[in-house]
This record gives structure tokens, sequence and C-alpha cells, in this order.
């Protein structure tokens, strides 16, 4: 698919639930956790979306949330949507808190996940708990490891910087991919939801480079958003990722669907197409006829707050 920009539109990220099972100072509304009351897809919808959007061209779908491993039905979904590869697809992932992860690692794995994305801010246990008001942070280490045994090698690690809070640690968590074939990416914290009232927390992802002057930009340097470096010796990578400093809206190939199966077409845009109800033909034109009016940019670049009507976990990243 394409856009009236010409750019290829071959990502779709599908948020399967608004709930979490942690509460991130920087994404959930509230202490109280997720209060909206919207009815989410059900796994047939889902599955219909999903095959509406690799029809038309997606190449590679990423599983969202809140936290997706809250559905009951995940590894049936997973299973459902691996069949899709037989279409054109080529890549099913995920991006998870990895607080279930060490039971459902394996599982996932052999209901056909081909990639994991897992959020990591913190390498201290204090600071975790503090973060996302009273989560584990070993346990997320433990899902970690249980990635990496059930065959997920090449790991991606996400990590929001904050000034004050976890920039002390940036080296510590950079060199994880020293001896492993992860990527470490650094995320500038964007102004949504919660986020925008932390402009003082903002740290531009250039700082990464800074702290840790060994790092290299690499040869085939582009990982979708992710700029990515890494330095001699090193086995994995690091990947920056600036929404902020650094406009990369020009090579966007990303559309939304909500777990209440509405199309987003910027993650920083306030229009929803709602796609619940429509089948077969007329769900493919819908999405093509929106795609059309897919925004060239966001305007997040002077800390305007981002025109989004939902918190994060209601969207997925
Ligand atoms: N800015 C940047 N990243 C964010 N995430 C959630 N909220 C924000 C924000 N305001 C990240 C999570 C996770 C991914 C789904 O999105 O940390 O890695
Ligand atoms: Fe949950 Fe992720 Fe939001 Fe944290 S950032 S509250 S783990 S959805």
């Amino acid at each position: 698919m394409k856009d009236a920009f010409g750019r290829t539109i071959d990502y779709l990220r599908l948020s399967l639930t608004e709930r979490c099972n942690l509460h991130c100072v920087y994404c959930m509304p509230s202490a109280g956790g997720c209060s909206s009351t919207r009815a989410v897809c059900t796994l047939e919808e889902l599955v219909e979306l999903a095959a509406a959007c690799v029809a038309l061209g997606v190449k590679k779908i990423r599983l969202t949330g809140g936290e997706p491993l809250l559905r009951g039905d995940i590894l049936a979904l997973v299973e459902r949507l691996s069949t899709l590869h037989k279409d054109g697809l080529e890549e099913l992932c995920m991006t998870t808190n990895g607080k279930l992860l060490a039971e459902y690692a394996a599982p996932l794995q052999a209901a056909g996940l081909d990639r994991l994305n897992i959020s990591l801010d913190t390498l201290r246990e204090d600071r975790f708990r503090s973060l996302n008001q009273g989560g584990v942070l070993s346990r997320v280490l433990d899902g970690i490891a249980a990635a990496e045994a059930a065959g997920f090698a090449r790991l991606s690690l996400n990590t929001v910087l904050m000034k004050g809070f976890n920039d002390d640690e940036i080296p510590e968590l950079a060199m994880l991919a020293h001896g492993k074939p992860w990527t470490v990416r650094f995320i500038e914290l964007m102004p949504i939801g919660p986020a925008a009232a932390m402009r003082e927390a903002y740290l531009p992802a250039t700082r990464v480079l800074e702290l840790v002057p060994e790092l290299q930009l690499m040869q085939d340097a582009h990982a979708g958003v992710a700029r990515l470096y890494t330095a001699p010796g090193w086995v994995g990578a690091v990947g920056l990722i600036s929404p902020m400093s650094c406009d990369f809206c020009g090579q966007c190939s990303r559309i939304r669907i909500t777990a209440d199966g509405r199309l987003k077409l910027c993650l920083h845009a306030a229009e929803e197409i709602p796609l619940r109800g429509l089948h077969g033909a007329a769900l493919q034109q819908a999405i093509q006829a929106a795609v059309q009016r897919k925004p060239a940019r966001h305007q997040l670049a002077e800390f305007q707050p981002s025109q989004s009507i939902r918190p994060m976990n209601e969207i997925g990243g």
C-alpha cells in the first residue's frame, strides 16, 4: 500500500488490549490503572483485521497493548496470525513489558511468534518499583532469560530515556548488547498521556553517543525508525529512536489498529477510523481509503503535546 506521499505502508501495530499489569508513570493515566470500558475486539475480529492488512501488503505485524499477554486467548491468536505467513506476512512480533514472559516465552515461540521486544527502562529494582508503582524487576529479567532460552535470539530491549531517572544507567543498559545478539533501543520520551507533563525528563537520544563513545553507526543503519550503532567486539547493537529530535515521519511505514478496532494513521493524530463491522472488500477499501489521509508528519518537535485523544496504553506505542 502507498500513501498520498508515496510512503510504502507495510507495518501494522495491532493493539490487543488497553489493560496493563504495570503502571509506568509516563504511560498510564493514573495509578488506579486503565479505566477504559471500551469493548475490545474478539480473536476473530483481530484475525480478520490483520488478514485484510496483509492482503493489502502489510509484511510486519507487531502485537501491542496495554500488555498483550493479558489476553486469555493470546496463544490461540498468535497461532492464527502466524498462518498469515503464507499470504505474505514476513514478521509477527510482540512488544511486552516482560512481566508474564517467564511463563509465556516458550509457548509463544511454539505458536509461531517471530520476534519479541521487551521494555526495560532500568536495571535497578528500586527504580523499577517506583517507575511502575509496584512492579518486580527480577520477573522481567527472568522473562528475558526465558525468551532467550525459548529461541528468541535477536531480542530487542526498549528503554525510554528519562533525565534524572535512568540516564546514569545508559552505559550499563547499552552493554547488554555487548555479549548478546540483542538490540538495546533507547527511545526519546514523547509528550503523550501523562508524559506530556514530564518535559523536564526529556533527554535527546544522542546523549547515548556521548556516554558510550565507542558506538559507531552501522552500515545498514536503519532498522525501521531506529538508527543502529555497534562497537568493535560487540555482538549486538544499540538503536536510537528519536521521534522528538529527528524527524523520521518521512520514512514512516506504519498504521495502527486500537484494541477496539479503530485505525490510527499517526500515533499523534486525533483521527481514528472505526473498522468494526466491516468485512471483506468493504474492510479493505476502508483501510486503503484511510491510508490516503495519513498525515505527512507529527508536530512534536517543539514539544507540542500529542494530539492523540488516547494515552499510550490505549494505543500500544
Ligand atoms: N514516550 C516514549 N515511549 C513510550 N512508551 C510508552 N509511553 C511512552 C512515551 N511517552 C513505550 C514503552 C514501551 C513501548 C510500548 O512504548 O516504554 O517500550
Ligand atoms: Fe504497561 Fe507498557 Fe504502559 Fe508500562 S509502558 S504501563 S508496561 S503499557
